[in-house]
C-alpha cells in the first residue's frame, strides 16, 4: 500500500508514521526529515534550504521533488514497494508531481490520509516537542516526556527543540498549510482516496482510528 499522510504541523504525522510503519510495513519517506538530514550534512541542498526551513516557509517544488525522486527509486531499486509520504505532497503542484512519478514508476496512491486536529493543541503540541539528536526519536515535555530530562530513552542521545518549533515560525507553518491543503483535499476526494482521522486525542488512542480507517484493526 502506498499511503500519502495529510495533516498540519504538528498533527502528529511523524508520530503515528512510526505505528503505521511497525503496522504495516510501508517504507516512511519524510521530505522534513530528508532535508532537515541534508541541512545537518551541510550538503549544497542543505546550505540552500536551511533559513527557509528555520523560518517556516516551504522549500521550492522543484527541489523537494528531486529529492524524493532521488529516495524513492533508490528504495524501489533495493526491492521496497510499499511507501508512507509524509509531509509530501503539500501542495497541488507536489500531488500531480506526485501522480506522474508514481506513474512512471508503475505505482500509484492508493489511500490519502488526514489527520484533523484543532489549532490550540497543534501549538501546545509543536511548542513542546522535543527530538533526538542521534535517532529522531519525538518526545513531548508534557504529554509525552523522555524518562530523563533531556535524554532520548531509545539511544541516550540529546534532545533539541527544533529550529522551526518557535512561535513566528509555527504560525508561517500553519498559516501555508491552511491556504494549500483545501486544493489538495479536493484532488483526493476528486479520486475517491481521502479519509480524514480525528486526532486530537493522545497518539495511542488516534492510531487505531488511523488502522480503521485503512480497513484493519490493530
Ligand atoms: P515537516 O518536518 O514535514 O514538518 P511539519 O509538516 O511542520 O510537521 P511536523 O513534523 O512539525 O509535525 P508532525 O505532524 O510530524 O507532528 P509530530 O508527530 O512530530 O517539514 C518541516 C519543513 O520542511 C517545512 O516547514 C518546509 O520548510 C520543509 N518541507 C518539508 N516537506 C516539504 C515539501 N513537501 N515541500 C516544501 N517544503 C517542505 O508531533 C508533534 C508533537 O506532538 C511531538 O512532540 C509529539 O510527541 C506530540 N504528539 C503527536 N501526536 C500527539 C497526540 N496524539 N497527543 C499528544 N501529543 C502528540
Amino acid at each position: 500500500m502506498n499511503l500519502v499522510l495529510l495533516g498540519p504541523p504538528g498533527a502528529g504525522k511523524g508520530t503515528q508514521a512510526v505505528r503505521l510503519v511497525q503496522k504495516f510495513g510501508m517504507l516512511q519517506l519524510s521530505t522534513g526529515d530528508l532535508l532537515r538530514a541534508a541541512v545537518k550534512a551541510q550538503t549544497p541542498l542543505g546550505k540552500q534550504v536551511a533559513t527557509v526551513m528555520a523560518e517556516g516557509r516551504l522549500v521550492s517544488d522543484d527541489l523537494v521533488t528531486s529529492l524524493l525522486r532521488e529516495n524513492l527509486t533508490a528504495h524501489l531499486a533495493a526491492g521496497r514497494n510499499s511507501f508512507l509520504f509524509d509531509g509530501y505532497p503539500r501542495n497541488l503542484t507536489q500531488a500531480q508531481l506526485l501522480d506522474e512519478l508514481l506513474v512512471s514508476l508503475n505505482i500509484g496512491v492508493d489511500q490519502a490520509l488526514r489527520l484533523v486536529v484543532s489549532k490550540d493543541i497543534l501549538m501546545q503540541r509543536l511548542c513542546g516537542r522535543r527530538v533526538c539528536r542521534s535517532c529522531g526519536a519525538t518526545y513531548h515535555v508534557l504529554f509525552g516526556p523522555p524518562a530523563k530530562e533531556g535524554i532520548c530513552d531509545k539511544c541516550g542521545g540529546e534532545l533539541y527543540q527544533r529550529a522551526d518549533d518557535n512561535e513566528e515560525s509555527i504560525g508561517n507553518r500553519l498559516a501555508i498549510y491552511d491556504k494549500e491543503i483545501q486544493p489538495l483535499v479536493e484532488y483526493y476526494q476528486a479520486k475517491g482516496l481521502l479519509v480524514d482521522v480525528n486526532a486530537d486525542e493522545e497518539a495511542d488512542v488516534v492510531f487505531p482510528r488511523i488502522a480503521r480507517a485503512l480497513g484493519s484493526e490493530v
